[in-house]
């Protein structure tokens, strides 16, 4: 049986190096199953996911991918157990810290997406001192959604496009993707070529609504604790194997 569940018909062969996708996005899915099946607390499939997200982001700048963006907390997420949501809190800002510490020597940036204005003071000054490493680097970059939504992210953008025309800054007919992007989270970002959802469900989950729109998605059963580099390469061979027409022919 083939290991990833996928609906090509098109075998996917060894990663080609020279036609990487430019950005990929994971749904970081299967922490909580992870922890459960070893009698464990959910918290300790996070630490395990997080531990992964490092590995596979180093993996992705080898490979000479540009962007990893990462799904790690969502603006639903708050509803979790308090203890739950502490513990991805304390795990951000332990990694929070060891990327201040290494990003510059390494050339990794890291960007957030959402609205970090609800997170602890302490959270949101660590992630305002990545940014300002990161703004004096070049490399691989890695995007963190954090109480990050999908529709949030349109709403907002709706809002702010609204909030410039009632200041005469623009007309409304002067809407279009290029411009409604800029209000986005992800302004200036490529759209990502590939969305790799771990843990067996095959749904977008509020992910990256309006930049999924040309995305190849790739759905395995793996929780995201036990995503190997092998599996990243598998996606990405999976990925490479389809013909993306972005409705042409
Ligand atoms: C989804 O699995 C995972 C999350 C909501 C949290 C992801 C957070 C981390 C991996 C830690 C912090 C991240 C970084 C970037 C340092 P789930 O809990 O919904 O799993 P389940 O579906 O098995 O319950």
């Amino acid at each position: 049986m083939a290991f990833f569940k996928s609906r090509s018909k098109q075998k996917a062969g060894p990663v080609d190096r020279d036609h990487l996708p430019r950005h990929i996005a994971v749904i970081m899915d299967g922490n909580g199953r992870w922890a459960k099946r070893r009698g464990l607390p959910r918290k300790a499939g996070h630490k395990v996911g997080a531990e992964v997200f490092r590995t596979i982001a180093t993996y992705c700048k080898d490979l000479g991918i540009a962007y990893l963006t990462v799904y790690a907390f969502s603006t639903e997420n708050w509803k979790r157990p308090q203890d739950e949501v502490d513990a991805i809190m304390g795990l951000l800002k332990r990694y929070l810290l060891e990327a201040i510490d290494t990003m510059a020597k390494d050339n990794i940036r890291l960007r957030f997406l959402g609205d970090l204005t609800v997170l602890s003071p302490e959270l949101q000054e660590l992630a305002a001192r990545t940014n300002a490493i990161s703004a004096t680097l070049d490399g691989f970059q890695a995007n963190i959604c954090l109480n990050y939504g999908g529709r949030d992210e349109l709403l907002r953008a709706a809002q702010s496009f609204a909030a410039d025309c009632v200041d005469g800054k623009y007309q409304e007919d002067a809407l279009d993707s290029d411009l409604f992007e800029t209000y986005l989270f992800s302004a200036g970002l490529p759209d990502p070529d590939l969305i790799i959802r771990p843990g067996g469900e095959q749904r977008i989950s509020n992910f990256l609504l309006w930049q999924c729109a040309y995305a190849e998605f790739v759905f395995t059963e793996t929780l995201w604790p036990d995503f190997k580099k092998e599996h990243l390469d598998a996606a990405i061979a999976e990925y490479q194997a389809r013909h993306r027409r972005y409705g042409g022919v």
